[in-house]
């Protein structure tokens, strides 16, 4: 089935939400604060998970956010109150951030799965360390941080004979984005040649940038394999991958709706058949081709 084909068919049905137990794990989802991140956080939360990490841009909005799913907890009747939340400052504008970020992630007591959810969709161009931001954001320092953590899921792994996941939030609009943009320039100098303000097509750049996360997870997985395979118990010690959640009412758009007034409502019509946030973080955990991440933290069937 075509890219097209496969969106329209996911978007017409509701993923399942997910009825696992998290009982004694720990799970760090990055852009905790806002969409998909914070319905994530919440369900987690809902799932018993032990130890929560909400990784934001600021320790204010974390803040926030814990207030904002403990009192979701509390109105719900299945929650548990004490899942202990931890709030980390984590910029994907700033690697020196991205790098603290994981120095601080080698004190927790565990990692069962990280949830790399923190995205953005820029009509403006703008920089970050070099780069495009969206680029910068979306795949650069996303898989900064996926690199950092690798090691210390190894070391849960290996701790508590788990098998940690590696969650890296794409999208299916990837069949959408211009390929040739990332076939002409020089071998090694994609980002680069993307980061030209004169060439960079802002309009295409979000589709575009989920396309090297589509890409990069087919080749970190790749590499996890072969290591796990090195590895003297032979077991594939972390799992890596691709949560495509659909289309989903968040703050992602926000930028699309404050030009015209008819942009505005070109907008809303656009994104009037999608599912709320809630219903989108499901496909975080829920049975949906073999994307789930609770199911597979968890070891049970969802
Ligand atoms: N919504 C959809 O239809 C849809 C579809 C497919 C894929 N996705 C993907 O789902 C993920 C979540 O998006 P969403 O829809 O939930 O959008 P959202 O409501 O805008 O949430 C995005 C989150 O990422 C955080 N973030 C942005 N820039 C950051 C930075 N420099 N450093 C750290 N955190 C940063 C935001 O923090 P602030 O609040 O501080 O900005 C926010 O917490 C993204 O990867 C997106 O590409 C969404």
């Amino acid at each position: 089935m075509s890219g097209v084909g496969q969106f329209i068919r996911g978007q017409l049905s509701t993923p399942p939400k997910p009825q696992v137990d998290l009982t004694g794990r720990t799970i760090l989802v990055t852009g905790a604060n806002s969409g998909l991140g914070l319905e994530a956080a919440k369900l987690l939360a809902q799932l018993n998970c032990d130890t929560i990490v909400l990784a934001c841009r600021s320790l204010t909005k974390g803040e926030t956010a814990k207030q904002t799913i403990l009192q979701s907890i509390s109105s719900s009747s299945g929650g548990r109150p004490q899942a202990t939340f931890v709030v980390f400052e984590l910029d994907l504008c700033s690697f020196s951030s991205v790098i603290a970020f994981s120095e601080r992630c080698k004190d927790l007591p565990r990692l069962d799965a990280a949830i790399l959810n923190a995205g953005v969709d820029l009509q403006e161009f703008t920089l970050a360390e070099g780069y495009e931001t969206t680029l910068t954001v979306n795949v650069i320092s996303t898989f900064l941080l996926a690199t950092l953590l690798i090691p210390i899921m190894r070391g849960s792994a290996k701790k508590y004979s788990i098998t940690p996941t590696l969650a890296i939030v794409g999208s299916a609009v990837h069949f959408a984005a211009n390929d040739k943009d990332l076939a002409t320039p020089a071998e090694g100098q994609i980002f680069k040649t993307l980061s030209d303000p004169k060439k960079a097509d802002m309009k295409g750049r979000y589709f575009l940038s989920k396309l090297p996360v589509m890409l990069l997870v087919k080749h970190l997985a790749s590499k996890l394999t072969k290591s796990a395979e090195q590895d003297p118990n032979n077991k594939a010690l972390i799992v890596v991958n691709n949560v495509a959640p659909g289309l989903c009412k968040t703050n992602l758009f926000q930028t699309h709706a404050d030009t015209s007034t008819q942009s505005r409502a070109q907008h809303h019509r656009a994104i009037e058949p999608a599912w709320s946030a809630d219903v989108g973080a499901w496909c975080y955990g829920g049975k949906r081709d073999s994307w789930a991440v609770f199911e597979r933290v968890s070891g049970q069937k969802v």
